[in-house]
């Protein structure tokens, strides 16, 4: 079992790119799969869940040239060979791992292909809520069936049916049950409609846009044709701003650190982090770059100070649901107390992020109440170091090594395989936080060419 070892830091100044945005990565090689062309995919996330994702759609016909890649993980540039919205059978089932994500999107895209598909994933994701996404697909004529132990959970399997365009009011906040429905109705005979109760991430209508579907967003209602095919087109991933929000977070609660991160995600729905840790005493410079293909990004440079507090809004929730358990963390270094509510859609993610961050920052001697729908923190308390684990979770895992940096002695966090879902390089980028800078040459991940 890998572990991290952490060591408390006192100041530091670094600057760092963090790896491609996974929400982004995910949905550029679907979307790059089935669109007529060829397109060239930079910056894509060489993480295991975005890797699965890209097997799926190479397992279901789609040509990729990889030519670039991380060592060890994966690829981070490709040419993808799109199939005009027609895929080919896959020859077994389809691993999507860890991923949620993954495996949402994907059973909307092969809603409407004409062959049998089946989605399965470990033992988190066969635990987690499918019916979410059976739920409106099955509405639309989809024939999918939850093969799993748990009603509604993974295995999916999913057989050649006729579909149907929707109208659809989406029960809970989430981007991965609006993106499901979307990309089904690609295939649908006529308009599909998604109304979300808040905003969630909208990578999806933005990546079909750049791709030259037409999607028509109106405050929270997004609609889309069916039987548009996406166009091919060269799409670069900046950084994942939730990577980000690790050492955004170490540098907010250390007055006296800086912090530079380059060419990271800036969407609108995904900054609530920065508003949050803002509001919480940090400053935070933005310096966006013009945006040209449908995703803001730029540059962030942080400065730490003495926190205090904060209430996240109802209407954050969604922004900055993957960022809470390191906003966690941030709470429990600041005066006072944060108050984390409305967040209910915590306890079935990787793991049950209420339970697994209280567990965490008690083990620390940290202040936290727990509730059904999140938890209030008394922040301000040294934290103590601590042996913890991290649940197979890949954010608990990342989000207490942050925590050990702040703690009175060395801590450990056990299990971080988990980690090369999102984020690889973290040790790497852990380890330069940790000595307190980092050189030019070396905040961004080696990459090379494949072979070389
Ligand atoms: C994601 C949406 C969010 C987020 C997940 C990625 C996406 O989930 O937690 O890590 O890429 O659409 P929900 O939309 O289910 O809340």
């Amino acid at each position: 079992m890998s572990r991290f070892e952490v060591t408390p830091v006192e100041t530091f100044d670094v600057t760092l790119e963090v790896p491609g945005d996974k929400s982004m990565s995910h949905r550029a090689a679907m979307i790059a799969g089935l669109a007529t062309g060829t397109s060239t995919i930079t910056g894509f996330l060489p993480s295991e869940d975005c890797v699965n994702t890209l097997q799926a759609m190479k397992a279901c016909g789609v040509r990729c040239e990889v030519l670039e890649e991380l060592p060890g993980f994966g690829p981070v540039a490709m040419r993808i060979e799109g199939r005009s919205m027609h895929l080919t059978a896959p020859s077994g089932s389809i691993d999507c791992g860890n991923s949620g994500t993954g495996m949402r999107l994907l059973a909307g895209l092969f809603a409407g292909q004409d062959f049998i598909t089946e989605l399965f994933g470990d033992e988190s994701l066969s635990s987690r809520p499918m019916g979410r996404i059976i739920q409106p697909l099955a509405a639309m004529g989809c024939r999918i069936e939850a093969l799993g132990e748990k009603e509604g959970s993974a295995p999916l399997r999913i057989s050649p049916a006729e579909i149907q365009p929707i109208r659809y009011e989406l029960p809970m906040a989430s981007a991965q049950v609006k993106s499901a429905v979307l990309l089904a109705g690609m295939t649908a005979a006529g308009t599909t409609e998604v109304i979300q109760p808040a905003v969630t991430r909208d990578h999806t209508e933005r990546m079909l846009e750049a791709f030259g579907v037409k999607v028509v967003t109106e405050g929270l209602h997004v609609s889309l044709a069916g039987g548009q095919v996406p166009q091919a087109r060269d799409f670069h991933v900046p950084g994942d701003i939730s990577s980000a929000a690790f050492w955004i977070v170490a540098a907010a609660a250390r007055p006296g650190a800086r912090l530079v991160v380059k060419r990271v995600g800036l969407n609108p729905t995904r900054t609530a982090i920065l508003d949050a840790i803002e509001r919480m005493g940090a400053t935070v410079i933005r310096r966006p770059v013009e945006d040209v293909q449908g995703e803001p990004f730029g540059d962030l440079e942080i400065h730490g100070a003495p926190l205090k507090g904060t209430d996240l809004l109802p209407e954050e929730i969604p922004n900055l649901i993957d960022e809470i358990p390191v906003l966690a963390v941030a709470a429990a270094l600041a005066e006072g107390t944060t108050r984390i509510r409305n967040a209910r859609e915590l306890r079935v993610k990787e793991t049950d992020r209420v339970a697994t961050t209280v567990e965490n920052l008690r083990a620390m001697g940290g202040q936290v109440e727990e509730f059904e729908d999140g938890m209030e923190i008394t922040g301000g308390a040294p934290l103590r170091g601590a042996e913890m684990k991290s649940y197979g979770d890949h954010r608990i895992a990342m989000a207490f090594a942050v925590a050990g940096l702040f703690a009175d002695g060395p801590s450990t966090i056990l299990g971080t395989e988990c980690v090369r879902t999102s984020y690889p390089g973290f040790d790497h980028h852990l380890a330069a936080v940790c000595r307190g800078a980092v050189a030019e040459s070396d905040y961004q991940l080696p990459t090379r060419a494949p072979n070389a």
